[in-house]
């Protein structure tokens, strides 16, 4: 089921019927214009069909479509993982098999082979409970797709964002197994300065790759870095 059998391509050319809201039929308008993007949204409708938890699965079919790095026996740790799009297709990929770990700070509907830690990445003991559920086992692939509450100011939003990619950075650094994978979404110009370069020295291949279920107006895209050296 994770194969994404129709291409990007295809499911952004999905048929829809194009939905326009009245002003003041729901609160507000950034509320009626993100009903709109929704129901307009093919993602949205082949998520749904699918069965996924999110729009969010799509990014992930397409990151591992690019990059090959989910199969079975593999152990994944999933950082931001509710509602649990991406736990569900890592999991197709395992087959059982391997090990899942997810967190998040909002609770994740129980998901055959994953277990979910509902707690901060960024409050103490976080990263000790996922050490824990991994029974001393290294990872092969570290994936965040956390992004913080948004303010509405840019900088502020784009520093929170980064204090988390930093340290699910640092969590990937202490936990993946040599050629190991960290993948994380980032906003604006990417992983950057410091953190970029110091992602260069410890695995072999550092790129940035936005899927074609990104949002184009969305400034997000996802620092991809492959053989962790170890
Ligand atoms: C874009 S959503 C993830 C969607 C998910 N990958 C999926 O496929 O369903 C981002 C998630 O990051 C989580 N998040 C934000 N800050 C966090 C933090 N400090 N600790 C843990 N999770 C966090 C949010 O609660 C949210 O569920």
């Amino acid at each position: 089921m994770a194969k994404l059998t129709k291409s990007a391509k295809e499911v952004r050319g999905r048929k829809m019927l194009a939905v326009r809201l009245k002003d003041g039929r729901y609160h507000s308008s950034s509320s009626n214009r993100w009903l709109e993007r929704q129901l307009n949204d093919p993602y949205v409708a082949e998520a749904k069909e699918r069965g996924y938890r999110s729009r969010a699965a799509f990014k992930l079919i397409q990151l591992n479509e690019k990059y090959k790095f989910l199969a079975k026996n593999k152990v994944i740790v999933d950082l931001g993982c509710a509602p649990g799009g991406w736990s569900q297709i890592a999991a197709s990929y395992l087959k059982g098999t391997g090990c899942l770990v997810g967190l998040d700070i909002l609770p994740t509907e129980p998901l055959s082979g994953a277990t979910f830690v509902c707690q901060d990445f960024t409050a103490d003991g976080a990263t000790e409970k996922l050490l824990e559920l991994l029974h001393g086992e290294r990872a092969d692939v570290v994936m965040s797709d956390m992004a913080a509450n948004t303010t509405g100011h840019q900088q502020t939003d784009h520093l929170r964002t980064i204090g988390l990619v930093e340290a699910a950075y640092e969590f990937a650094k202490t936990v993946l197994a040599e050629n190991g994978v960290f993948i994380a979404k980032v906003f604006q110009g990417g992983a950057e300065g410091e953190l970029l370069s110091d992602m260069k020295q410890h695995f072999k291949k550092v790129s940035h790759y936005k899927p074609d279920a990104s949002r184009d107006k969305s400034p997000e895209t996802y620092v991809v870095a492959l053989s962790f050296k170890g």
